[in-house]
């Protein structure tokens, strides 16, 4: 079967330099969009010409210029956003409306997987202020996929391990510590950590999958699915040593938040459901839906080899 053709929108992104590499990894025709807004960023401009020597074709377009959008879209069979959606770096997940409005005036696109690649926001109605805002932006836009009718496949990715392993579940910290942990709650309700690389895998095999369309998929490593103290003794066996650990009741955390800055209470408040709620894994998904299931060819990271990166 020939590849679909890729569109990446945000290929610049954390996420969407992976995703880039993915495509083109296995095999697609990859397209990447150059958004003349990026001036005179030299590290963007020079990681699409990377792009560009390793086969991917970048397509100008504009988020405040439809029909570039709709020429760009035209040009692919998939469309694969990972425009910025943490607001400590930035936040622009509404501006997905304006690519919905372009593949739906296109209407060539066989699936569009937008930016998502977190916890599934359809599962957070009950979410905190003011963290909820990426959940609720997330499904805007999934309704207004729906309403097109334009094909989709959300990924619930589940936790970046960069983000989340790197710090020992910690928020504000992405490098483990060798002295000591701060334990959020009990310190037992699990989470699912995922390289990021392997989201980008994941994401790129689903989309020529008919099994994957118009639907959620999950990417739960089942190596990955642990607690923070388990996250924390996968460390201390690395660095043979045992971490001093102080905890941080549920109160404690919630009133921590009320007293920052609205950016880093949106990040707190995704934490809070994470490590004290235990959100992404405390549900269940069936086998069609778990990319673990649905590829099992993938040969994965797990967390204990990931941290040997910060040795
Ligand atoms: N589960 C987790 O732990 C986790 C962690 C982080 C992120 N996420 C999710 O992953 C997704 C991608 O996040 P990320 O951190 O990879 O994003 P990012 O690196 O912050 O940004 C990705 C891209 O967004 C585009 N962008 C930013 N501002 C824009 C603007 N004003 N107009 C148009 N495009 C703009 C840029 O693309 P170009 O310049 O290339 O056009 C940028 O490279 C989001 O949905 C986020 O919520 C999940």
């Amino acid at each position: 079967m020939e590849k679909s053709r890729v569109l990446v929108v945000g290929g610049t992104g954390y996420l969407g330099r992976r995703i880039v590499k993915a495509s083109l990894a296995l095999g697609h025709p990859t397209y990447v969009l150059h958004r003349p807004e990026i001036g005179v960023d030299i590290d963007k401009l020079q990681m699409l010409l990377s792009f560009k020597e390793q086969g991917a074709h970048l397509v100008e377009g504009s988020f405040s210029d439809h029909r570039s959008l709709v020429e760009a879209v035209r040009k692919v069979d998939v469309v694969v956003c990972t425009i910025s959606g943490v607001h400590i770096r930035s936040h622009h997940i509404l501006l997905q409306l304006k690519l919905v409005d372009a593949i739906k005036e296109a209407g060539n696109v066989k699936r569009f997987l937008p930016s998502e690649f977190g916890t599934d926001p359809a599962r957070m109605p009950h979410a905190i202020e003011p963290g909820r805002v990426t959940f609720d932006d997330k499904m805007v836009v999934r309704k207004a996929i729906e309403e097109a009718g334009i094909p989709f496949t959300y990924v619930s990715a589940n936790c970046f391990a960069g983000y989340f392993v790197g710090g020992l579940c910690q928020p504000g910290h992405i490098t483990p510590s060798r002295e000591s942990v701060c334990i959020l709650g009990d310190g037992n309700a699990k989470a699912i950590y995922v390289e990021e690389s392997d989201i980008a895998t994941y994401t790129i095999k689903t989309i020529d999958d008919p099994r994957t369309v118009n639907k959620t998929i999950y990417i739960r490593p089942p190596e990955n699915i642990l607690s923070q103290r388990e996250v924390v003794a996968l460390w201390e066996q690395l660095i043979g040593k045992e971490l001093k650990k102080t905890t941080l009741s549920e109160e404690e955390f919630l009133a921590i938040i009320k007293g920052e800055e609205y950016a880093q209470q949106v990040g707190l408040g995704h934490y809070y459901h994470v490590c004290y709620e235990g959100c992404l894994a405390n549900f269940k998904v069936a086998d069609d839906e778990d990319t673990t299931k649905l590829y099992p060819e993938v040969n994965y990271v797990r967390v204990k080899d990931y941290l040997k990166r910060y040795l």
